[in-house]
């Protein structure tokens, strides 16, 4: 009988031993102590507390008060059972003007005691430098456009490195370079609210990609040990539609969708800012009308691992078009042609989706980490997956969520079946811990694995905390 048999999570059988289990957050998702303790403001702080900007006029002023009630956390993170949080900093907490002079001795305080905290339970703490809670008094100076602010960005994560290296290994530079510039500075539903063009907010890529860049060298000068830098990513990832007969057209076709640079997924695709830090090559610009970068080989200092945010994908067909072409070649041959061109399958009526209506799409687990892999030759973290639930307390004071359990599960054997086609996934941090802010969507949205009740701050372990444990304990017991 092969040993896997007894497993109650079969799919388990193809993840690596050394695989990585965790949840991950953002501080002013969780945090609030919106101004205490010397905290300066972030174009957040300033942004949901215009009227009319987010769901219900909600801020993260209070958010899960993790500032407060860290300690609590970091204990039923550590009865869940992971081995690894991830979490961001807020540079104006640390640094208040956003300037590397002024530092905020409660800011260090802080981060030191979630670290240490994380440390004492054998969680590895993995940091994120920048999770859009950019300091106002930088975006007041021109923001990301302005080269001080990517200096200022550089010296922080320097500083981070030196004060944290000999207890932290991992790192993320910036979160979703792809939805602060479409959101914040295009769209504008995000802070800062701008709304600026295609060639502007592409723009931001470009100086996030050298912010990156900077601060990753920045970083190794000063780091008292090995560090492991990266950047969490998030765009369309594609899949194809006939998985079953897995047909090359199909695959290929995915692939082109994945990659390719269009006036339809310019906003949201991982190309633009990954092939810049991690091959050192302009994507495809000219095709959306805008000129190619050439700075790139500035823009790639080595890096350890991608990190890939992961929650839905789209399927695609393909059409393949042969055609003879005109001329003979010097063989004599009729000289082919034949393109794939990639064809979105369209969801039907009713296709399952979320609480905030996002598709679910697990098999973008599977063949978007290895369209990543190929492309990308570095370990994927997944930085982020799940869902969002309207999840609510039930009479018997327990918050029962089996969605988000059909939804893990599906998503991580897919995930599964990447690993076994080779791509090296190096692990999984669930989206999120607890509940929390949802950004423009306000607290409507529960992504948690921990059920908040924002009155009385009071965490309630949702079914699925109980399930993620279980997988985690099972994974533990079948590598001894
Ligand atoms: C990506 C972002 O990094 C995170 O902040 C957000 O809450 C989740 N996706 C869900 O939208």
């Amino acid at each position: 009988m092969n040993e896997h048999e007894n497993l109650k999570f079969p799919w388990l059988k193809n993840f690596p031993a050394n695989f990585k289990w965790g949840t991950a957050s953002s501080a002013y998702q969780v945090e609030g102590a919106y101004n205490e303790d010397g905290k300066g403001a972030s174009i957040w702080d300033t942004f949901s507390n215009i009227p009319g900007n987010i769901n219900n006029n909600e801020t993260g002023n209070t958010a899960c008060d993790q500032y407060h009630r860290y300690k609590e956390d970091i204990e039923l993170m550590h009865q869940l059972g992971i081995d690894s949080y991830r979490f961001s900093i807020s540079w104006p907490r640390l640094f208040p003007d956003g300037r590397p002079d002024h530092i905020n001795p409660h800011g260090v305080k802080f981060y030191n005691s979630i670290v240490d905290d994380c440390r004492r339970f054998d969680i590895e703490p993995i940091i994120t430098l920048f999770h859009w809670d950019l300091p106002q008094i930088l975006e007041d100076q021109g923001g990301w456009f302005n080269p001080q602010t990517i200096d200022y960005f550089s010296a922080y994560a320097a500083w981070v490195s030196e004060h944290f290296s000999d207890r932290v290994t991992y790192y993320c530079t910036i979160n979703e370079p792809q939805i602060i510039s479409n959101l914040g500075y295009h769209i504008g539903v995000h802070a800062p609210g701008k709304h600026l063009d295609k060639e502007r907010t592409v723009e931001i890529i470009h100086q996030l990609a050298h912010a990156h860049s900077k601060a990753v060298k920045a970083m190794r000068a000063v780091a008292k040990k090995d560090i492991k830098i990266g950047f969490a990513s998030t765009g369309n990832l594609c899949y194809p539609s006939t998985t079953k007969s897995s047909s090359n057209d199909d695959m290929e076709a995915a692939r082109i969708a994945t990659f390719t640079t269009t006036e339809d997924n310019w906003m949201f695709c991982h190309q633009i800012f990954c092939d810049a830090v991690v091959l050192g090559k302009s994507a495809d610009l000219r095709s959306i009308g805008l000129e190619n970068w050439n700075d790139c080989d500035e823009l790639c200092p080595p890096i350890d691992f991608i990190g890939i945010n992961a929650y839905n994908g789209h399927e695609v067909r393909a059409r393949r078009i042969d055609s003879s072409a005109p001329f003979s070649s010097n063989d004599g041959s009729a000289n082919q042609m034949s393109y794939i061109i990639p064809e979105f399958v369209e969801r039907g009526p009713g296709f399952p989706r979320t609480a905030l209506k996002w598709p679910i799409t697990p098999e973008m687990m599977n063949y978007g980490m290895r369209f990543i892999y190929d492309r990308y030759h570095l370990p994927i973290f997944i930085c982020e997956n799940g869902l969002s639930c309207n999840d609510s307390l039930f009479l018997d004071g327990k918050v029962h969520d089996p969605n988000r359990i059909d939804f893990l599960t599906r998503y991580l054997s897919e995930l599964g079946k990447a690993i076994e086609a080779g791509a090296v996934i190096a692990g999984y941090m669930h989206w999120s811990f607890t509940d929390n802010f949802e950004w423009h969507s306000g607290y409507d949205e529960r992504f948690g694995l921990v059920y908040v009740d924002y009155q009385s701050q009071k965490r309630i372990p949702k079914d699925s905390f109980w399930w993620y444990k279980d997988v985690i304990e099972e994974f533990g017991h079948s590598r001894h």
